[in-house]
């Protein structure tokens, strides 16, 4: 089972599983909320070793009755409230799903499993933003204190404990990983890079929180994509591992080089996009730097990013404008329509 498949992370997990191995049964399970578009996964969705189940993971009968009907061996946990933005509206929504949603989780998987525990494993997919916020020299190692600021990262926190919790309480076989700021295709453009992509192209502000002097790790998504196929396989249970691209950038100069990107893209004159850059409001608490220390996953397990920022960017931004349909239905809220066309009349 791979929780929050139709999101943007989860769905190139789900797309590498499904086309890795097909001796696998991929059962996407996710709820389906504003993030979830079943549109990412079109290109799998006939195949004979995908499934999809649409639940909430707070709801702990269903769930309990998915493991009845499948038998799951094993858990790849993604689904979450995912953006610090709406974090700050909406607390209690992040402490339901992550929090709650998590615990719901691990509770039926142990149930489950607890008679026998031996091949099971349940992954869980977290972030760097549980360690907080670094100053200008440093890196977030696996034994970095946690110090959590917004209310996403207190509820992935706290999530992160709730599984070590599964694992030295119950004996649970867990893994966790720890990963910096993704970006790549199928990503929802409330987030800033896909953001910025959809503004430039249609001439609208660049809305930069504070001065843009924030920085950001930045990891190509299919990257994280194959580092969780990679922990999943052959992480030590018990353990947790750092994903990074060791690839930091200020906002304002990742806003520079990809409006440099889209005047080429768009045949402009060479500054036309970075013309619409707009300072704003900061976010409250807005975390400074992150700054993610990934060798232990590159030395014990042999796993490195394989893309240059620049290159993945310049993907993305193609794939952004190849896949105009996708953008449209994910800001006109079309995209929610497509499960009742796919699904509910099969
Ligand atoms: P996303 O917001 O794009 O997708 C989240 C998915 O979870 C959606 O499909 C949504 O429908 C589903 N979901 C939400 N609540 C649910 C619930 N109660 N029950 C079932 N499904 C539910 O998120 P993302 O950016 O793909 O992130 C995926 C995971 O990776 C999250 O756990 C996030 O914390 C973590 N992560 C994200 C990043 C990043 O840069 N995006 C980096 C590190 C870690
Ligand atoms: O570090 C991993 C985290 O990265 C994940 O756990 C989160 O799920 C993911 O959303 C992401 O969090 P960030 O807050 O870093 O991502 P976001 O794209 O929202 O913002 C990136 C930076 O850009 C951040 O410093 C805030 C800034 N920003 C963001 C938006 C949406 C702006 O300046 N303007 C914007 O409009």
């Amino acid at each position: 089972m791979i929780t929050g498949g139709a999101g943007f992370i989860g769905s190139h997990v789900v797309r590498l599983f499904v086309n890795k191995y097909p001796e696998y049964l991929v059962v996407n399970l996710d709820a389906l909320t504003y993030a979830g578009n079943l549109e990412n996964l079109r290109d799998i969705e006939s195949a004979p070793n995908y499934v999809f189940e649409k639940a909430d993971i707070t709801d702990q009968k269903t769930i309990s009755q998915l493991f009845e009907k499948y038998e799951f061996d094993a858990v790849i946990h993604l689904a979450a409230e995912s953006h610090v933005d709406r974090s700050i509206i909406d607390p209690l929504a992040f402490v339901k799903t992550n929090v709650l949603g998590t615990a719901s989780l691990l509770n039926v998987s142990l149930g489950f499993w607890k008679k026998n525990m031996n091949d099971k494993l349940f992954y869980h997919v977290s972030t760097d933003e549980v360690y907080g916020s670094l100053g200008e020299k440093g890196f977030f190692t696996e034994t970095t204190a946690y110090d959590p600021r917004s209310p996403y990262s207190a509820s992935k926190a706290s999530s992160d404990h709730f599984v070590m919790a599964y694992y030295h309480t119950y004996g649970l076989p867990v893994v966790l990983s720890n990963c910096s700021n993704n970006y790549g295709s199928h990503h929802f453009p409330e987030k800033l890079i896909p953001l910025l992509i959809n503004n430039i192209k249609k001439n609208k502000p660049l809305p930069i929180y504070g001065k843009g002097e924030n920085i950001r790790d930045w990891l190509w998504v299919n990257d994280h994509a194959r580092a969780i196929d990679t922990i999943f396989h052959t992480g030590k249970k018990g353990e947790k591992y750092n994903i990074g691209g060791f690839n930091e950038w200020k906002n304002i100069d990742l806003v520079h080089l990809l409006c440099r990107i889209m005047d080429k893209k768009l045949g402009r004159k060479e500054g036309d996009s970075a013309k619409l850059i707009t300072f704003v409001k900061d976010r409250a608490g807005h975390d400074m730097r992150y700054a993610i220390d990934a060798s232990k996953l590159n030395k014990e397990l042999g796993w490195k990013p394989s893309l240059q920022f620049e290159e993945g960017l310049e993907k993305t931004v193609d794939w952004y404008l190849a896949n105009e349909e996708w953008i449209d239905h994910v800001t006109s809220g079309n995209y929610q329509h497509y499960y009742d066309q796919q699904y509910e009349k099969r």
